[in-house]
């Protein structure tokens, strides 16, 4: 039976960079994911032709929320779920399910990076038939949705076993278990050389892959031990669990700390890798070396070749406002297009789909390409391994020879957490008015060449956006501000910043860029205005 429920708009229920994300207590509300899955439905016509695919990244309310998107999905007649045996599908993954099976869309329960549990973080990540995340104005159509809500509708039936493959039919909806691993480990056999990976790990090389307890630990034992032959234990924080295990599962210096500590010890193995809850963004290591996210992706575009899939050639390369200008240095050396988008995967959609773009990253910890339409850090890691493979060399010198031949884009992101939004949202708005007037002026020696909120016109569907504001300095160096959207409490003000050298290659980054945070701060008052005299977070 299907019921009618009236319900009252929540206010909150508006999509940020990645989606919905929202502290878990707030999305354990009554009616919270009722109202916003029927939002997303009411956006979409004929669903009685469509299918989607649910899943998620394992943590805490997810099987609550699985089986509430199962009954919504019948009571408005939904052709058909996918749902992911045991409601664990990572966000690539469940990308390549998308576009493999031609769904509709798919909706990936998680908070990606943030930490779970009843206390921490719960995110609604809806993907549409592009493989990716809903495009702007799909989101403001479903905020709108939301925000007028007055009903919606559910199937009055028992919960859903998702622990075997198998197949229901309730209503008009059919539901079918899904192995959430194979497709996408075929994907990934189809662009890497897995035999020579084979052959990597036959010879003493050591790997360690950090899943940080979040979904991308049977991935992970699937691909590197069981088919590739890494020996067992080679993936660690293995199983997925609801809160992480109470890590942050954010693979970065400070969140993967355990795995950094590891890498920076004498008895380092030679390479190592760590993915977030959800599986999309990644970090690389080296024994005693860390390859920053910018840096990963021009290296890996530089080694394009090395790598069956794209051995013929690539479209382009495309890369966030707020990425180190590292990448450029290459795609105008190969000869290749490059974009610069602003701060979110989706904005690479439209780019991968026209062949504009073959690969994409950006400076927080997210690479991939155009094999799916969400960043991947799997196919990061394995892609680490084939020019490792390939050059039987170290992390360190693969990046040392990078900056050889290009020089160095020192880079670091400076954030400043839990600023009350008014205090940033003004802060922002009195930068973009000053910019103008900052022209050819100096801090601490830099020279500001040129000042400008970054505005994208996206070549595909002509749309402008706003996200951002960059000061050039003369000697090539750059600062970008810009406030994040995945926050759940406060805002935060995050500073990009970068100089380039082509001598002096392996410096400390924040010796390097320690007068230049400083003028960072200099030019937009933070520590008037916040209190703050240094960021909370520097990566
Ligand atoms: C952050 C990152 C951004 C990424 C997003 C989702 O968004 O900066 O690159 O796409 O998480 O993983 P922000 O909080 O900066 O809006
Ligand atoms: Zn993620």
């Amino acid at each position: 039976m299907i019921r009618i429920v009236k319900t009252t708009p929540y206010k909150d229920q508006k999509m940020g960079t990645a989606g919905l994300r929202k502290k878990t207590q707030t999305a354990m509300q009554e009616n919270y994911i009722e109202n916003f899955l029927q939002s997303i439905f009411n956006t979409i016509p004929n669903l009685e032709e469509k299918s989607f695919l649910v899943g998620g990244d394992g943590r805490f309310y997810n099987k609550t929320a699985i089986q509430k998107i199962i009954k919504i999905a019948i009571g408005n007649n939904v052709k058909k779920l996918y749902i992911a045996k045991d409601g664990l599908v990572s966000t690539p993954a469940g990308s390549a399910i998308i576009l493999k099976n031609k769904l509709s869309g798919g909706f990936v329960l998680s908070a990606s990076h943030n930490p779970g549990g009843i206390n921490g973080d719960f995110g609604i990540k809806y993907a549409t038939s592009s493989g990716g995340q809903c495009q702007p104005d799909e989101s403001l159509a479903i905020q709108e949705q939301a925000l007028n809500i007055t009903e919606y509708k559910i199937a009055d039936c028992d919960d859903f076993d998702l622990s075997t493959i198998t197949s229901y039919t309730q209503e008009n909806t059919s539901i079918e278990i899904i192995d959430p691993y194979i497709d996408y480990i075929k994907l990934m056999e189809s662009i890497f050389d897995f035999d020579k990976l084979k052959s990597l790990f036959k010879s003493n090389f050591r790997f360690v892959f950090d899943a940080m307890n979040g979904v991308t630990g049977p991935y992970g034992k699937k691909i590197f031990e069981e088919i590739l032959g890494a020996p067992k234990g080679t993936v660690v924080n293995s199983i997925p669990l609801e809160d992480f295990g109470g890590l942050h599962p954010d693979p970065n210096l400070i969140y993967a700390k355990d795995l950094v500590n590891l890498m920076y010890s004498e008895t380092a193995p030679d390479f190592a890798a760590a993915n977030d809850g959800d599986g999309d963004r990644n970090m690389i290591l080296g024994k005693k070396f860390f390859v920053s996210p910018s840096d990963c992706l021009a290296i890996l575009t530089d080694n394009y070749k090395l790598i069956p899939a794209y051995k013929n050639g690539i479209y382009g390369v495309a890369k966030s406002a707020a990425t180190s200008m590292a990448v450029k240095r290459v795609a105008d050396t190969l000869n290749i297009n490059y974009y610069e988008v602003p701060t979110g995967w989706k904005y690479f959609i439209n780019l991968m789909d026209s062949n504009r773009i073959s690969f994409c990253g950006e400076e927080s910890f997210g690479t991939g390409a155009s094999h799916i339409r969400e960043k991947d850090g799997i196919w990061a890691t394995l892609f680490w391994l084939s020019i490792i493979a390939e050059k039987r060399t170290s992390v360190k010198e693969i990046a040392l020879s990078h900056w050889k031949k290009y020089g160095r884009n020192y880079y670091l992101r400076n954030d400043y957490e839990n600023i009350p939004q008014d205090i940033a949202d003004k802060l922002m708005a009195d930068l973009e008015a000053s910019l103008p007037s900052l022209i050819n002026k100096e801090f601490k020696g830099y020279i500001v060449s040129d000042a400008h909120p970054f505005v994208y016109n996206d070549p595909v569907d002509k749309t402008s956006t706003k996200n951002g504001l960059i000061i050039h300095f003369k000697d090539g160096s750059r600062i970008v501000y810009r406030l994040s959207g995945t926050g759940t409490s406060g805002a935060t003000l995050r500073t990009y910043i970068e100089c380039y050298e082509t001598t002096n290659l392996l410096e400390d980054p924040e010796v390097m860029l320690k007068d230049l945070s400083e003028v960072s701060r200099l030019i937009s008052y933070i520590t008037s205005r916040t209190g703050k005299t240094k960021p909370d977070i520097i990566t």
